[in-house]
């Protein structure tokens, strides 16, 4: 399973203070040493965390691979193009949210064809495209149709519900195993954190996870290096 790590709350800590450090090309390398098999970085809009010279630093940085988040905004995707990252995850944006709220919504025709239009750029360039969507297989199915050669499901409702139910958990492994048997790659993630990753990282299905926020939030206390040993090593006990 390949662990990919979201540096976005590193820029943060350095945002919280308009200065130059932390800096989220220091803590991507010091990752890849601790064994990340890539890189995530979302360039919001609002640029509230990662900067567009974070993005570009990064990637010429590291030597695993880049996985840039973005939404459908052709300022972002110009970006993208330009940097030519290894893959972009898609995903939903509102300005007045904390966080990525849920997965893409694939109903409506509108944003459909936004998120067709941005996929057959990218993917005119040779870069593989992912869509964070809900674990639900209706709207696996319509991103099947879309033609994307991954799809990252939401694990937000699990994150919030797994102490008290298994239910989200069930329907994890139901969305992972639809989306193998649709033929595509599967990647998790969102609120995962050390408490809560076994039981999705045990679900065979799944090959890509991407966390951020607990393990920045541990390599305050540890570092960096062994904030994600520790992570990698309860995945990998969990496979
Ligand atoms: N996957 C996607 C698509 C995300 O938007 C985020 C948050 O930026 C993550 C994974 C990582 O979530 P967390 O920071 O909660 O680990």
């Amino acid at each position: 399973m390949r662990l990919y790590i979201n540096v976005d709350h590193v820029a943060t800590v350095r945002q919280a203070r308009r200065t130059d450090e932390p800096q989220p090309r220091d803590a991507a390398l010091l990752c890849e040493r601790a064994g990340a098999d890539g890189i995530t970085v979302h360039l919001r809009e609002d640029r509230r965390h990662i900067q567009d010279s974070d993005v570009r630093a990064i990637a010429a940085a590291i030597h695993t691979v880049l996985n840039l988040e973005l939404a459908t905004v052709d300022e972002i995707v110009d970006i993208a193009l330009d940097i030519n990252p290894h893959q972009v995850t898609i995903v939903p944006e509102k300005r007045e949210e904390i966080t990525t709220e849920g997965g893409l919504d694939l109903r409506s025709d509108r944003a459909s064809a936004r998120i067709r239009n941005t996929i057959e750029r990218l993917s005119a360039r040779g870069i593989r495209v992912s869509l964070f969507i809900d674990p639900n297989e209706d709207t696996i199915d319509r991103a099947a149709d879309l033609g994307v050669p991954a799809i990252e499901l939401h694990t937000g409702d699990y994150a919030h519900t797994w102490r008290n139910s298994d239910g989200a958990l069930g329907q994890l492994k139901r969305a992972a195993q639809h989306g193998r048997s649709r033929g595509i790659a599967v990647h998790a993630g969102h609120g995962l954190t050390y408490a809560n990753v076994h039981p999705v990282a045990a679900i065979a299905e799944i090959e890509e996870l991407n966390i951020g926020h607990s393990i920045v939030s541990r390599s305050v206390m540890v570092g960096m290096e062994t904030a994600v040993r520790e992570m990698r090593e309860l995945i990998d006990a969990a496979r």
